[in-house]
């Protein structure tokens, strides 16, 4: 939403709180040498790393990533969007705040309302089934095998096939009709009014750890399309936080101590009404870091379960690495072609679905096999191809026991000396270890990005007023983390007006979270020695790098080119890319001598 409130009058409000008192307000905190700690409120942990400091007025929590400024807090213990957050802070300080529009009551997100015409909608659903019998549904659940028990307890219903329904329900009971469709019930007509969103269709709720409705999927009676209607994202749903079942499935998954993660609702439906328990679903996405930390609460094990397909099953494999990255333990299994875990168990049984579960393979294992499917271990040259793979893998794991039983494995299995494979897991960076498609977001939550942009940026953030000195030898567009660039972009812009600009007034200028948590981060990030260190050299050191990086990074690019204009007897082509290369190979010279004096 836009924040329309002035920037002055939110920073005044700002420095008249303190985020101590505030946020001791809701927790406790205990003081501990310059901060304040707790455990996360955000989070289920034993240990505090949740930490709130005086000095730079930000909290931030190392076990989650959330973080921010006295705003953020409230934003999002108290689920209020910024102008209410503003409002609240306002009144708490004693200072009246006139804003430049009034926002409508109507406009505001009000999330319990939305929780309660979740319960009352589901109620609806429930309620068709039970009092209008109906053959064509009757037909439905029978051939899925669907026992009354089971709806009951996943509260399914049953969505009719009329336009306004559900709509008439909720009006009939005085329900505002905005916060109805702010809850993703209805859909707005082009020419006025509003329709049900879920029509003709098998209604599953989707719940919260805490037995929360958030949204709702609804699946076609027959072979329609879409197959699945599924809620869009409102202010208690955001995709890619939630698993499907996990309110059922906690106890489970704590008493085995491992989860099976699986892709759709029905393949965790199945398996609990036959009586397997510790049982998820992703909800047809890639299982996001979010997802993986909320499982982590539970159990560190996982079984993930796999179409037989196997297109792209390396790109797939590597979206586990994220287990790993929470130094949580994955196996995988397969299924028989054409088969996913509600029709396996519809015509295999349970015991045989058990029987599977328990074969799984873990990661290394699994890929292995899978790489050595795809390459040929007696060729040398695939051999490599093997190895490398095997490598990336073995680089993301966080344990250092693990790491080298599986790297002595490894060259056992592979028959390659155990020195040599050590020598080459050395040699990868960590970003060859990510897929860059689908996972460009998640790895920018996760510490990956380059040690020298994270400090540059720390350090402008401690100080604004070195950004004269900075804006003159680097440009946001140098920088690879595309948050980092982001925060880089608007210091250089609020320079202008502001010379010096505290990082937790800088976070009310961003509305992009993920901006927000990394610069809690990388304020309340503590560094042996930091306070002794000459900041300038640093400062300068940081500069270099980034831009040498980047030159080599344009150099190996350009010499792949040469290699192709070679190969195409291109010599025009060929010039020009040479003198490019040699005017870049100067300027790496010039910049290393530079600093040198
Ligand atoms: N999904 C979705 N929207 C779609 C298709 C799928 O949201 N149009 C999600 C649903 O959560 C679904 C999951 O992706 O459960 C897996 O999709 P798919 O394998 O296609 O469906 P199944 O779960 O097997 O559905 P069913 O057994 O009901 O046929
Ligand atoms: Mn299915």
């Amino acid at each position: 939403m836009p924040k329309t409130i002035p920037p002055e009058v939110i920073n005044d409000i700002q420095d008249r709180c303190d985020i101590v008192e505030l946020i001791s307000s809701y927790i406790p905190l205990k003081k501990t040498g310059r901060n304040f700690q707790s455990t996360c409120p955000f989070h289920s942990e034993k240990t505090p790393s949740f930490i709130v400091s005086p000095e730079k007025q930000i909290y931030h929590c190392f076990g989650c990533g959330e973080g921010g400024n006295a705003l953020s807090f409230l934003m999002k213990y108290e689920h209020l969007n910024f102008r209410e957050a503003v409002e609240t802070l306002a009144k708490r300080v004693g200072v009246a705040i006139q804003f430049e529009e009034k926002e409508t009551d109507q406009e505001k997100t009000y999330t319990n309302e939305i929780y309660r015409i979740n319960e009352l909608a589901c109620d609806f659903y429930q309620n068709n089934f039970i009092n209008k019998p109906n053959a064509e549904v009757n037909k439905y659940l029978k051939s899925r095998n669907l026992k009354e028990d089971t709806l009951k307890k996943f509260k399914i219903g049953l969505a009719p096939n009329q336009w306004d329904n559900l709509l008439n329900y909720l009006r009939a009971k005085s329900i505002n009709i905005k916060l109805i469709e702010k809850a993703g019930l209805i859909i707005a007509k082009e020419n006025g009014g509003f329709y049900d969103r879920f029509r003709n269709r098998l209604v599953i709720p989707i719940f919260d750890v805490k037995n929360r409705i958030i949204a709702f999927g609804a699946r076609a009676l027959d072979d329609s399309t879409p197959k699945y209607i599924n809620s869009p994202e409102t202010p208690i749903y955001i995709k890619g936080r939630n698993l499907f079942g996990l309110n059922l499935a906690k106890d489970a998954i704590r008493e085995k101590d491992y989860c099976i993660i699986t892709e759709g609702y029905f393949d965790v439906i199945t398996p609990m009404q036959e009586g397997l328990s510790n049982i998820v679903c992703s909800s047809g996405t890639a299982l996001t870091i979010e997802q993986i930390r909320l499982l982590k609460r539970y159990t560190k094990n996982v079984v993930v379960i796999y179409d037989a397909d196997t297109a792209g099953q390396l790109a797939t494999l590597r979206s586990l690495y994220l287990f790993l990255d929470e130094d949580m333990n994955v196996k995988i299994v397969n299924l028989p072609k054409g088969f996913d875990p509600d029709l396996f168990v519809r015509k295999f049984g349970i015991e045989k679905f058990k029987n599977l579960v328990d074969s799984a393979l873990d990661i290394f294992e699994y890929k292995l096999k899978v790489v050595t499917h795809i390459y040929d271990v007696k060729k040398i040259s695939e051999k490599t191809k093997i190895a490398l793979e095997m490598l990336s893998m073995i680089k993301r794991m966080k344990n250092e026991v693990l790491k080298s039983e599986y790297l002595k494995l490894l060259a056992e299995r592979i028959s390659i000396n155990e020195d040599s494979l050590l020598k080459e897991l050395n040699k990868i960076k960590p970003s060859q270890t990510t897929d860059n498609t689908a996972w460009d977001s998640e790895k920018n939550i996760s510490q990956t990005y380059p040690k020298n942009e994270r400090m540059l940026i720390k350090l402008i953030l401690e100080d604004t007023k070195i950004t004269d000195g900075v804006k003159g030898s680097i440009s946001p567009g140098d920088l690879q983390d595309k948050r980092l660039q982001k925060i880089l972009a608007l210091v250089f812009k609020l320079y202008d007006s502001y010379s010096e600009l505290k990082p937790n007034q800088i976070i009310n200028y961003l509305d992009d979270e993920n901006c927000i948590k990394l610069i809690s981060e990388l304020t309340s990030e503590e560094i042996l020695n930091y306070e002794t260190v000459n900041r300038d050299n640093i400062l300068q050191g940081c500069i270099k790098e980034i831009k040498n990086g980047n030159i080599k990074m344009r150099c190996q690019i350009l010499q792949t080119k040469i290699q192709e204009a070679e190969s195409q007897k291109d010599n025009e082509g060929i010039n020009k890319l040479k003198e490019e290369l040699n005017t870049l190979n100067k300027k790496r010279g010039r910049l290393n001598e530079k600093n040198r004096n």
